[in-house]
């Protein structure tokens, strides 16, 4: 019996299957949220119990039998990128790359596709964003030579995998994954329904071919891949690619990996001639460091595995008519409001009536608290007006009681510092002496200017 197509309509929160759309989920009351699915049906429903195994059929497998052999990965050639997928493109498995539009997911792949190509990997570079003379722009931009990359301006999934076979491709790349559309569907390209079934077919056809399928996905403020959660579940690997746009550095970071850690974060550098992989951030981060200003403190975040030196700066300043403005750039604002609450609180700095604007350069995002105490360092510095010491680093987690505490891998932190010539360390007084630089312990917000004066 010839399969037959039919689709039903999936609610996206609880799951529950609805065989018409409607506005509302019956199950679980959720607005919106259906979404149309294709249901394939191959012979007869319920027939479960009469079928026999079919020739090519899989069949279960000893494990021992089953050969451990890894599949060489596919190097792209940017250190960055192959490091944060764990060593280069695993062979048949599927990557989703997220990113706000501008962030520059396009000319990463562009440059990657280049450089797989030269190592004689054939790539089909898919486009449903771009015509292929803005590509051709892009090409001439990249410092890396595109001339060979194969680039198919279709938006059919279909269609693109037909392509894929044709030329015998080892990588395909989809940008975008909410651009692509499957025939049969009859919603927008885009909508959750079109997104999770190009996916799941692309997913199909690495699985099967063996073929390595790199899928961009846009974000929204919130950070979420746009529509689809789901897609994170159904790939290999999720990366995302962040960075204020007005800065020129990118970090790349996964946050899903079946073949490798999900620790790794990437940082390049976006110039003139396209990406380029930053073998040295800390240098790069402390590169622009005004000398001798008040507000400026310097931390170690462990960006993966990976010690990074960067800046915080910060501005009291006194406030118009109103509420003061709480600015934070790079930090939340809830944990500026909280380090604002305790340094008042506690430390007995009078904020209350100040605008105050913390900003972390390089456009990196501050989630450890491990950076608290250079951020409570660089308001002190900024409110008393005094500039902290340039060759001093501030590590250390601020709690609600203003006391200071201890951060992981401090070893790791202390020696980066030391590479890039800092001689000295505000750390909590619980942190076991010893290291390379000089340690000032601290045990109190309070005790932090008085350390500082000294
Ligand atoms: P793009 O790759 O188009 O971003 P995305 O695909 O994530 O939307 O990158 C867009 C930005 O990168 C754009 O603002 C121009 C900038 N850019 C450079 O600064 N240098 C370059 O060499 C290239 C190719 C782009
Ligand atoms: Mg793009």
């Amino acid at each position: 019996m010839a399969a037959k197509r039919r689709s039903v309509f999936r609610c996206a929160d609880c799951g529950a299957e609805h065989p018409k759309w409607a506005g509302r989920c019956e199950e679980c009351g959720a607005w919106n949220t259906l979404v149309e699915e294709i249901v394939e049906r191959t012979g007869r429903a319920g027939g479960l119990a009469g079928r026999r195994v079919a020739a090519g059929d899989p069949v279960p497998v000893r494990m021992a039998d089953v050969s451990s052999t890894r599949l060489p990965r596919l190097r792209t050639g940017l250190s960055e990128f192959d490091y944060v997928l764990g060593g280069g493109l695993v062979p048949g498995s599927l990557v989703l790359i997220g990113g706000e539009p501008g962030v520059g997911k396009s000319t990463l792949l562009l440059q990657a596709a280049a450089r797989l190509e030269a190592a004689g990997i054939t790539t089909l570079y898919a486009t449903g964003e771009e015509s292929v003379e803005q590509i051709r722009l892009r090409v001439d931009r990249i410092a890396e030579d595109a001339g060979r990359v194969l680039a198919l301006p279709e938006v059919r999934v279909d269609a693109i995998i037909a392509h894929a076979a044709a030329v015998g491709a080892r990588v395909v790349m989809v940008d975008s994954i909410q651009t692509t559309y499957a025939e049969e569907l009859d919603g927008a390209p885009g909508n959750v329904g079109q997104v999770r079934e190009c996916a799941a077919r692309l997913m199909r056809f690495a699985k099967t071919s063996g073929t390595t399928v790199v899928l961009v996905g846009h974000v929204t403020r919130v950070g979420m891949i746009a529509g689809p959660k789901t897609l994170e579940h159904m790939v290999d690997t999720v990366v995302y690619f962040e960075g204020e746009p007005a800065s020129g550095f990118r970090l790349l970071r996964a946050v899903k990996n079946r073949f490798g850690s999900v620790d790794e974060v990437g940082i390049f550098e976006m110039t003139s001639a396209g990406l380029e992989p930053v073998a040295n951030p800390s240098a790069a981060f402390m590169a622009g460091r005004p000398a001798e200003t008040a507000g400026s403190a310097v931390t170690a975040l462990m960006e993966g595995t990976r010690p990074v030196l960067i800046e915080i700066q910060a501005l009291a300043a006194k406030a118009g008519f109103g509420t003061p403005q709480r600015v934070a750039t790079g930090l939340e604002h809830k944990r500026l409001a909280v380090l604002l609450a305790v340094l008042e609180r506690r430390g007995g700095y009078p904020f209350h009536d100040l605008d105050v604007f913390v900003n972390v350069t390089g456009g990196v995002r501050l989630v450890e608290p491990a950076s608290d105490l250079a951020v409570v360092a660089a308001l002190v510095s900024s409110l008393t007006d005094r500039p902290l010491p340039a060759d001093t680093l501030f590590l250390g987690e601020v709690g609600l009681g203003g006391e200071i505490r201890p951060v992981g891998a401090i070893d790791r932190r202390l020696a980066e510092a030391d590479r890039l010539g800092f001689r000295r360390a505000f750390v909590s007084a619980r942190t076991r002496p010893g290291g390379v630089l000089e340690l000032v312990p601290l045990t109190h917000v309070a005790d932090l200017g008085g350390r500082l004066a000294a």
